[in-house]
């Protein structure tokens, strides 16, 4: 797992450099931008640091919903209706410029995602009391219970709003490799269309996801990352010994990653917003390397 540093006085980069910086996160690395390139406006960024989360919402982030324009998990018993407007606000403006940016940064996957969600996680992150399958403490590799991407990739875009703490993560070794050690214990690596096809439907039944997602909505794929999300929580040996590196990601700081193929947990740290993609596979400058075909691969049937 490596860290890619960049300055802002190198951009914009040329085609080489943006296909680069493509393959780079499809291997499992962290682009790390040490100043934000999706800078907060001074008075947004005060009014974010002063949101206090209590009562029901204390273990929810804030979600913005970009095609909709639709905020959800704010505290109802803090906020009026004028914050909550005004909270929208800014998450509107924050989605915008991150996406913005990346729409030249990342030339190569253009017209080729969706925006997804954006949040706002004003909680601090050390000692939160959360149900086991929902700690972001623990290594995991993301996959949504509720919204399947059926093969697309879950590209992630941070910034550390902490006026001088660091937010610290542990990132783990990317998915080509811990994938070989979960597989064989949750898909029985079936070698035909209809055993993988049983398999899946063994696993939504295990995992519980067949309540929560119609079964058109949901693919063996999703099936597969959504019990890899909790089979790598789960596995306290995996937690306590695999490879893993401890990453500070400085006030001011913002960073992408593609969270649904490298293991990460948050240790530490308070007021961070996220910007979410959902790429298509076909459009890595590696295909090779998405995690839909890296399974394939290996069960040898589609799984979309
Ligand atoms: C996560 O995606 O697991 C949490 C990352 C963070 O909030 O820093
Ligand atoms: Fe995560």
């Amino acid at each position: 797992m490596a860290v890619q540093s960049i300055q802002l006085d190198t951009l914009p980069a040329s085609p080489e450099q943006a296909r680069l910086w493509c393959a780079q996160l499809e291997d499992g690395e962290i682009l790390y931008f040490p100043q934000t390139p999706a800078p907060i406006p001074a008075e947004d960024l005060d009014f974010l640091l002063n949101q206090r989360q209590s009562g029901a919402s204390i273990h929810k982030n804030i979600a913005y919903k970009p095609d909709r324009d639709r905020l959800s998990g704010w505290d109802s018993q803090t906020m009026n209706d004028a914050e909550v407007n005004r909270l929208r606000g800014i998450m509107q403006r924050y989605s915008g410029s991150v996406t913005a940016f990346l729409t030249g940064f990342l030339a190569p996957y253009q017209g080729r995602w969706r925006r997804d969600y954006a949040s706002y996680r004003p909680m601090e992150e050390q000692g939160r009391d959360l149900p086991l399958r929902r700690r972001n403490d623990l290594l995991h590799t993301d996959a949504f219970p509720t919204r399947p991407t059926r093969g697309a990739r879950i590209l992630r875009f941070f910034h550390n709003i902490h006026p001088t703490r660091t937010r610290d993560w542990v990132v783990g070794e990317p998915f080509r490799r811990v994938v070989k050690e979960f597989a064989p214990r949750q898909l029985s690596l079936p070698h035909s269309q209809s055993s993988a096809g049983r398999a899946a439907v063994r696993l939504a039944r295990a995992t519980g996801l067949a309540s929560l997602v119609p079964r058109w909505k949901r693919t063996p794929y999703d099936e597969f990352m959504m019990q890899l999300h909790n089979a790598m929580k789960e596995d306290a040996a995996f937690q306590s010994t695999c490879a893993k590196v401890f990453v500070q990601f400085a006030p001011g700081s913002s960073w992408m990653v593609y969270t649904e193929t490298v293991p990460h947990a948050v240790l530490s740290g308070q007021y961070a917003l996220e910007q979410t993609f959902l790429v298509d596979p076909a459009a890595m400058v590696t295909p090779d390397s998405a995690p839909v075909k890296v399974l394939e691969k290996l069960v040898g049937a589609n799984l979309t």
